[in-house]
């Protein structure tokens, strides 16, 4: 078991956030043209194992990645953290585009320093978007398919390694929060 099924979040409250950012750029990450800086080779095991599997050679791998009160409203966030009773160290929307890839990884960034400064982190991710056929996550040993919108998921390890590929007809957007307990 490597997610714990929590709850559907904010039911029916999504699909004009993912409207809403279905017209944003956000910040659009693509292997190879537009990754992250990587300057203390925290994300070499990664690399190298990509390279390996030959996703240096292909265009497919790419997401986009929209942030609070810059893309959308910091509210979604400030509900979540009642919902889960824990304090947001970071949040953020993913949206997969159809034909794109995150190929197997761990949520590394440049800013991990800060986040696990705050505490422990615990993570969750949401199934935003309606269940259309083709976008696909893991997590683990856990795969996702055509979650209902809102359905929310605990991971049991916040570095736990997953993907999610899309070869479906449409946008796949997900919430995630990575969340400490509050002090006290
Ligand atoms: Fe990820």
């Amino acid at each position: 078991m490597t997610t714990k099924f929590i709850g559907n979040y904010y039911a029916g409250k999504w699909d004009s956030i993912v409207d809403s950012l279905m017209i944003k750029d956000g910040q659009r990450v693509a292997y190879g043209e537009n990754f992250y800086k990587n300057v203390d080779g925290r994300f070499n095991e990664i690399i190298n194992l990509w390279n390996e599997a030959g996703y240096d050679k292909v265009d497919t791998v790419e997401w986009i990645n929209y942030y609070p009160e810059k893309d959308f409203p910091k509210l979604v966030v400030e509900d979540f953290e009642k919902f889960t009773g824990l304090k947001c160290a970071r949040a953020w929307i993913s949206r997969l585009r159809p034909g794109k890839y995150a190929p197997i990884h761990r949520d590394i960034d440049d800013d991990m320093e800060k986040y696990l400064a705050q505490g422990e982190l615990i993570r969750y991710s949401v199934f935003i978007s309606q269940p259309y056929v083709g976008a696909v996550v893991v997590v683990g040993d856990s795969c996702f398919h055509c979650e209902t919108s809102g359905n929310t998921y605990r991971w049991d390890n916040f570095m736990d390694w997953h993907a999610g590929g899309n070869c479906g007809l449409h946008d796949q957007f997900m919430f995630h929060f990575l969340g400490v307990k509050h002090n006290g």
